[in-house]
């Protein structure tokens, strides 16, 4: 039911939006019969939400003219539809995937073959994650392990196999993909991949490059100063923001108006209490969330998710809160479901690659954090992933607020994203900020 909301959003009237919070809120207080039982925990927030998005960050699919079905997203982002896959949708209801198994084809494998597939960017790469013998090898990770002597331990050829197809019969909370089960790689690439390993013997040839092997890689540094408008330009779209912040809209009122001072003295301190429960619109917001709604109302002028006005307005009221703590009131009792939801979201393993934030972004139980993907090391959710958002990201040159950044992590993982002002991303936003609090806000960040 609710996914009919998320789709069209602009269609629905103010009157409508209420008629139906009622009409579920009604529901829910019946105990519905065609309503599936949740545990306490899991219970829903209180209201769907209508989508304030850009077009393209809604997570809509639509189906073209010969029936197949294509994902709506922002520009020159991949438009697959990763339908069969599990969300982080709260009404997505499918369970994980069982472990799969296959009997192995007849051999041999071909082992040139398997290198190729190995090295595929379009698959894994499992060299994202694994070492191997090559100087082409590149960039190679350290989140698994170190495969360039793998032929030395004379496993069966079964046993490596089962491995790759799935490897949660051995680890149940295995952090690789499980490549047969979720269709990447067929049985017969599998045998050539198997038998590729297999010529990973030692000795192993002397290192010419220290950067080839992540485990002598330096680690990457920072990006300078980000406060410094020559160093980060998304300090220069603050300065539109601050045009925005006294041009009157249709209301025929502006921000300044009721916001006295300046924006710095009038929003000091209001972002560390963001993403905060508001009471007006029953849900956790981000200030992304909050000004998309306050915006249109108190002034006329609509500021949807990840339009330009929208970001630079959050950058605007973020830099007055600089270098003051993350300030997030996590006792609030209006904050404990949620805060239990969005961790659960963390550890929610979906998509074709059934994969968690927490695989990632924790360094619980040897999982990615710290260690190289590729060429990429991974952050880690203890250190702070939030509090430099909206960040200037210098591979895409552009500003990007923090849903952005979790959307874009959802091709990778092979599942559809949510509206960029999803509540699912607002709860788990919140769980990750709650990382931050006591650490000070710089925004905006630079980063790759
Ligand atoms: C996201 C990271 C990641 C990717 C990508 C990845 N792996 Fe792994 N792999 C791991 C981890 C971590 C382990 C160790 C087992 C565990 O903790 O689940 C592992 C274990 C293995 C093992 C068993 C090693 C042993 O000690 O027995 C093999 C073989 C393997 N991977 C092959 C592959 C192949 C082939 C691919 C590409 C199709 C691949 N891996 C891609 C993370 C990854
Ligand atoms: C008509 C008056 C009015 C206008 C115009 C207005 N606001 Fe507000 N704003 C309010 C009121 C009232 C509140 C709620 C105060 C409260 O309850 O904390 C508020 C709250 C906020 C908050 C949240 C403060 C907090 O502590 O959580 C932010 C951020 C904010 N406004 C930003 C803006 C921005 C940006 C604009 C221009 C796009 C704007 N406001 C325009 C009246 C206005
Ligand atoms: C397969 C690995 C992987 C998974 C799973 C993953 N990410 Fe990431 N994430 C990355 C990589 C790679 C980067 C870029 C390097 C970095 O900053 O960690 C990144 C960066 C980020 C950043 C920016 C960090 C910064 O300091 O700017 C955030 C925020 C983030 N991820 C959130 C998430 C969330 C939330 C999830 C789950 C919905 C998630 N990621 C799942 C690989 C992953």
């Amino acid at each position: 039911m609710s996914r009919v909301l998320f789709e069209h959003p602009a269609a629905l009237s103010a009157t409508a939006w209420i008629a139906l919070a009622a009409l579920v809120v009604a529901g829910c207080a019946k105990g519905d019969a065609t309503t599936p039982a949740r545990s306490a925990t899991l219970e829903l927030p209180s209201a769907p939400w209508v989508s304030r998005a850009v077009p393209e960050a809604r997570g809509d699919v639509t189906t073209r003219p010969d029936g197949r079905r294509q994902a709506v997203r922002y520009r020159g982002w991949s438009t697959e539809d990763f339908g069969r896959f599990r969300t982080y949708a709260y009404d997505d209801q499918r369970l994980e995937p069982a472990p799969g198994k296959a009997i192995m084809p007849a051999g041999p494998g071909d082992a040139a073959k398997g290198r190729r597939l190995f090295l595929d960017r379009n698959l894994g790469p499992c060299t994202g994650c694994h070492l191997i013998q090559g100087e082409d090898v590149w960039p190679a990770g350290s989140v698994g392990p170190d495969l360039s002597a793998y032929g030395d331990r004379n496993l069966p050829d079964e046993h490596i196999f089962s491995m790759i197809y799935d490897p949660r019969h051995l680890f149940p909370q295995s952090l690789m993909p499980p490549w047969g089960t979720d269709g990447v790689l067929k049985p017969e690439d599998i045998v050539d991949v198997v038998a590729f390993l297999k010529t990973q013997k030692s000795p192993l040839p002397p290192e010419t490059n220290p950067e080839r092997n992540p485990a002598t890689r330096p680690r990457p540094v920072g990006f300078g100063d980000n406060l410094d408008p020559t160093n980060n330009p998304a300090v220069v779209r603050a300065e539109d923001a601050a045009d925005l912040w006294a041009t009157k809209g249709p209301a025929g009122t502006a921000c300044a108006d009721c916001h006295a001072g300046g924006p710095a003295a009038a929003m000091k301190g209001v972002a560390t209490r963001y993403p905060r429960y508001v009471a007006a619109y029953r849900r956790v917001m981000a200030l992304e969330d909050f000004l998309a709604v306050h915006g249109p109302e108190a002034t006329g002028t609509a500021l949807p998710v990840e339009s330009a006005a929208n970001v630079d307005l959050t950058v605007l009221v973020k830099m007055a809160s600089n270098g003051m703590p993350v300030a997030l009131d996590l006792a609030a009792p209006e904050h404990a479901a949620a805060l239990e939801r969005g961790k659960r979201s963390f550890y929610r393993r979906v998509g074709q690659r059934n994969h968690a934030c927490a695989d990632c972004h924790t360094t619980e139980g040897g999982k990615g954090a710290d260690k190289f993907l590729g060429g990429r090391l991974l952050a880690d959710v203890e250190v702070g992933l939030t509090r430099h958002f909206p960040t200037w990201r210098t591979s895409q040159a552009d500003v990007w607020d923090m849903r952005k950044r979790m959307q874009w992590c959802m091709t990778p993982l092979g599942t559809n994203m949510l509206a960029a002002d999803a509540v699912e991303y607002a709860e788990l936003e919140l769980y990750l900020a709650s990382f931050d609090v006591g650490k000070p806000l710089s925004v905006p960040g630079i980063r790759h």
